[in-house]
């Protein structure tokens, strides 16, 4: 009798286990990077909020530089980019719901940010990734700047003062990812991010390439730039030595069907959550399974 309710009671847990598992692993883990000027819980909040009624059961985190929103909007400025990659796979790794992989929706730089931590942190696994308006290929000027008023005009007395000053380079995000066409050897001698995870730089970094096409998918609008030497003609990404020479797997990913280039978001980041486009571009094929 007694063994027989014990059974019964194990069978019970068993099954409350067997159900439990499924609901918490039906869908891949997504882990959001915020752009220039947000917060992990500010305006990308949306994004989480939506997924989690859409998706049942599944684990949405967001990542913040710093302790606190404060420190996570300055660092959107003022913390350096590796820096920033570095401590965000710490977060990554020791967060043991992601153990099994994740999906990663980066918005704006935090696109850029993502990809890097795709190259430099491999474990545990990034499965699809999501780049919404990110400038993989730099900026040159800042036509949105999205914060207050005395930081935007700080972050361009500062790009303007000079982009590739050293200790402007080492602490000024939107630096660290700004592309001069007019000087691009200076760009690739010093940008210390972005010249680096596109593997501008000699020698070249394999494991980048090998890390990138790990990915499921690469999602991902505004890979073109200018030519080099002028500010007018901006070349397809296809036609660039970043794809011809394939220095981080982009054309392998392209040949294999698993690149995306979807430009159709609207101006920058101008899209709705609970709108059409959203859900069947992004949330359908990448999200839900
Ligand atoms: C390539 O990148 C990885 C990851 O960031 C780094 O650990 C390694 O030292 C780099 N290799 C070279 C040759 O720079
Ligand atoms: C870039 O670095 C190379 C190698 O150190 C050097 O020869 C070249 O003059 C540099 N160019 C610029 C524009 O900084």
């Amino acid at each position: 009798m007694n063994s027989i309710s014990t059974y019964l009671v194990s069978i019970i847990l068993l099954f409350n286990l067997v159900i439990y598992e499924t609901i918490e692993s039906s869908y891949t883990p997504v882990v959001m990077y915020h752009g220039m000027g947000d917060t992990a819980y500010g305006s990308i909040s949306s994004v989480k909020t939506f997924l989690e009624n859409k998706l049942t059961g599944i684990y949405v985190t967001s990542i913040q530089m710093g302790s606190n929103a404060e420190e996570d909007f300055f660092s959107s400025y003022l913390m350096n980019l590796n820096k920033q990659v570095e401590t965000a796979c710490s977060i990554i790794k020791a967060d043991s719901n992601l153990k099994n992989g994740y999906n990663a929706i980066g918005f704006s730089q935090g696109g850029q940010i993502l990809r890097a931590i795709a190259q430099r942190c491999p474990e545990p696994p990034m499965k699809n990734l999501i780049s919404l308006g990110g400038q993989h290929q730099g900026v040159y000027g800042l036509p949105k700047c999205l914060g207050t008023v005395k930081i935007c005009n700080y972050v361009r007395e500062m790009l303007n003062f000079g982009a590739y000053v050293s200790y402007i380079q080492d602490n000024l995000v939107q630096a660290e990812y700004w592309h001069d066409p007019l000087q691009e050897q200076l760009y690739r001698n010093r940008s210390i991010f972005l010249a680096d995870i596109n593997n501008e730089k000699q020698p070249r970094n394999e494991s980048y390439k090998t890390n990138l096409i790990k990915l499921k998918n690469l999602e991902s609008s505004w890979f073109q730039f200018y030519q080099p030497g002028q500010a007018k003609i901006v070349y397809k990404l296809q036609d660039s030595p970043l794809y011809k020479e394939d220095w981080i797997g982009l054309k392998q990913l392209d040949q294999t069907k698993r690149l995306k280039l979807l430009g159709t978001i609207g101006d920058h980041l101008q899209f709705h959550v609970h709108g059409k486009w959203f859900n069947d571009e992004i949330v359908e094929p990448y999200l839900s399974t």
